[in-house]
């Protein structure tokens, strides 16, 4: 890809890449050009895995802020860089430290449980961290009789609820893009496509998981894709990881989910979207922006995180 500076940000990227010994980990839900140039593209769960075990000196991470302060936690030794800082996430900043504090103080005795997409106060608050790919499996690996408070995401939490039977208190955060798809708009896609099977995120709302025919983490639903006969998919998950699904069953058809305002664009990520080639190129090229943590922040968010990291080893995940 040769832009109007005359650089070619894809060989440049690779040199840099090998002569500073820099791993790319990316998200699902990036574009495809960053996907292509990554080591390695997974969801947050598969991300934190390999954040935490690998040769590199530099991590440099295309996705959300949570995902590269996730990534310094665990490899707090690496320099770990984000081609830009503001790329957030609007779940984990549907949660703010002070009032999480003042729920955990008004429901007390409950583990705290909560999703990897929050800012760095919470996971410090926090029992136990979990993803999508990971949520049902850590809670039913708990003593029945624990009682829970779940964060940051009202759409995971009442699925993992209605998937354990656990008795768990949900915080009221959402994603702005998975509660932005139309129940009506898939019904519809549904109509015109009557051989596609429905798969969806459990960000989702209730009314959208209810329709579809699977549900799961970013992985999960791109090894369901892989695996299920069906010839075509409607995608209720950010769009950029149909990328990988084309990628791998170039035969089948993936029709994204669309949002309620079908004007808007907005069943994309505007957060991930930040992240381009040319700030990737740059942030190689200059090894900033650098996500950095201090060291006893990193110290008490690691115990969560490493909880998380134990028991999904310990169950194969
Ligand atoms: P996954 O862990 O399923 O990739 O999800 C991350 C995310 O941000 C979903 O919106
Ligand atoms: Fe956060 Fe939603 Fe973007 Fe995922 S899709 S990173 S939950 S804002």
């Amino acid at each position: 890809m040769i832009n109007k500076d005359n650089i070619d940000y894809v060989s440049e990227i690779k040199r840099l890449k090998k002569k500073k010994n820099v791993i790319i980990l990316a998200h699902y839900y990036q574009t495809g050009d960053i996907q292509d140039i990554a080591d390695f593209v997974g969801d947050s769960l598969a991300l934190s895995q390999k954040a935490a075990s690998n040769d590199a000196e530099i991590i440099l991470f295309a996705g959300v802020r949570f995902m590269a302060e996730t990534a310094k936690i665990l490899s707090p030794e690496k320099k770990v860089l984000i081609p830009d800082m503001n790329a957030r996430c609007s779940l984990a900043d549907s949660c703010k430290a002070e009032d999480f504090k003042k729920f955990i103080e008004n429901n007390p005795g409950r583990t705290v449980i909560t999703y990897v997409n929050t800012n760095i106060d919470i996971k410090v608050l926090s029992d136990i961290i979990c993803t999508s790919s990971n949520a049902v499996q850590i809670i039913e690996s708990l003593p029945v009789d624990i009682k829970i408070l779940f964060g940051p995401d009202r759409n995971l939490g009442n699925y993992i609820m209605n998937k354990t039977g656990r008795d768990i208190i949900v915080w009221n955060g959402a994603c702005h893009v998975h509660e932005e798809f139309s129940l009506e708009g898939i019904l519809k896609l549904k109509q015109e496509n009557p051989e596609a099977k429905v798969i969806v995120h459990p960000e989702c709302k209730l009314p959208v998981r209810m329709v579809a025919d699977y549900i799961g983490s970013t992985s999960a639903l791109i090894k369901f894709a892989k695996k299920d006969d069906a010839a075509s998919f409607i995608v209720g998950t950010e769009p950029g990881i149909i990328h990988q699904m084309k990628k791998e069953n170039p035969s089948k058809k993936f029709i994204p989910a669309p949002p309620r305002d079908s004007t808007c664009g907005c069943n994309e990520c505007s957060f991930m979207k930040m992240i381009t080639m040319e700030k990737i190129y740059r942030c190689i090229r200059d090894e900033r922006p650098e996500i950095m943590i201090d060291p006893d922040v990193i110290k008490k968010a690691s115990i969560p995180i490493n909880r998380m990291m134990e028991i999904s080893e310990k169950l194969g995940l």
